[in-house]
């Protein structure tokens, strides 16, 4: 007799179908040498719904989801969206530790799924969030499960599929890769597509992008201290390297400021229709630059674009001190 799924069941069956892969769009603003990997088209708009079904399907594949349990993670905006979208199609409570003044629209996004939103000192960075959440987790009698994205090794695999569909699309595109560029928050994205392309490509250079405001591997690598100060890419500098960043994937380091990208968001909305977060613009122009810098024989320049510009409108003019 065929077995009734339950309703839990049914909802991890279609959260799996909703990951599809993500275009890959090749840039007339970077004389079309630079392929973007359009991650902020998945359902919520950025790139971390790729991580948190795939981190949710671990769970559910280890017997850890059952009615009832509180899904919880700390964040910087997206992962908390897609985490709150997540656990309201499963009918799971969700709870989210952030640190405040991000953005109004990221939080409000947040809290419109349903989820509970606990807001924790601007200045304490992500750290903080991640200490609070850790903290709460502990008192609810395993009732609550922290996803953890900074460490989570399914964060990384995730993206390491994504890298796949961009080896398969370059090459029925007849397109050999020579770089790969990316910014790093837990090094997700950029661990797991170096990896995948790596692979495919172990000639491949890549590029991590820092902010100069909490450069870790641009100042661990000069043997130099690095004080994390505030800054405005959110999503980038974390203030630590974590755990999801491999840094022996690591070619080189460049440092991209927060001003540098408006004018690149500017760019990239009239001239290619695209609406885009800061941090993808960061690394649309290091893309653009290496580009620039080699010859064209010598191969394409591969990013990603990460998030939507809907999460953005109220962003702080300034680095906010308190
Ligand atoms: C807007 C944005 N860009 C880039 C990143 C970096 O992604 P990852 O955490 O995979 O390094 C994040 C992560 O939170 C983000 O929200």
């Amino acid at each position: 007799m065929k077995r009734v799924m339950n309703s839990m069941e049914m909802a991890v069956k279609a959260l799996e179908t909703s990951l599809v892969p993500t275009p890959l769009v090749r840039l007339r603003w970077a004389d079309y040498r630079v392929w973007a990997k359009c991650e902020f088209a998945h359902p919520t708009g950025s790139h971390k719904d790729r991580a948190y079904i795939r981190m949710i399907l671990d769970l559910w594949s280890k017997g850890q989801l059952r009615p009832g349990v509180t899904l919880c993670d700390y964040t910087t905006g997206n992962g908390g969206i897609s985490l709150a979208s997540i656990g309201r199609r499963l009918g799971l409570p969700v709870r989210v530790f952030m640190p405040a003044g991000l953005t109004a629209e990221r939080e409000e996004m947040i809290r419109q799924c349903g989820a509970d939103l606990v807001l924790t000192p601007h200045q304490g960075f992500v750290a903080e969030a991640r200490a609070a959440a850790e903290e709460w987790v502990q008192t609810q009698n395993g009732q609550a499960i922290l996803i953890s994205q900074s460490d989570n090794p399914m964060n990384r695999a995730a993206f390491e599929q994504a890298g796949e569909e961009i080896a398969a699309d370059l090459r029925s595109a007849g397109v050999v890769p020579s770089t790969f560029v990316c910014g790093i928050g837990t090094g997700g994205v950029f661990s797991g597509i170096a990896a995948a392309l790596r692979k495919q490509y172990p000639k491949i250079r890549t590029v991590a992008i820092e902010v100069p405001q909490a450069p870790a591997i641009f100042a661990k690598r000069r043997g130099e201290t690095m004080i994390p100060k505030p800054h405005r890419l959110f999503g980038f500098g974390p203030g630590k390297i974590a755990p999801n960043t491999l840094e022996d994937l690591v070619d080189d380091v460049e440092l991209v400021d927060y001003d540098e990208t408006i004018p690149v968001l500017e760019e990239i909305a009239s001239e290619e229709g695209l609406l885009l977060g800061p941090t993808s613009a960061a690394n649309a122009l290091v893309a653009r630059r290496c580009a620039e810098r080699q010859k064209e024989e010598d191969g394409a320049v591969v990013t990603v674009f990460f998030d939507r510009q809907d999460r953005y409108p109220s962003r702080p003019s300034k680095v906010r001190e308190d």
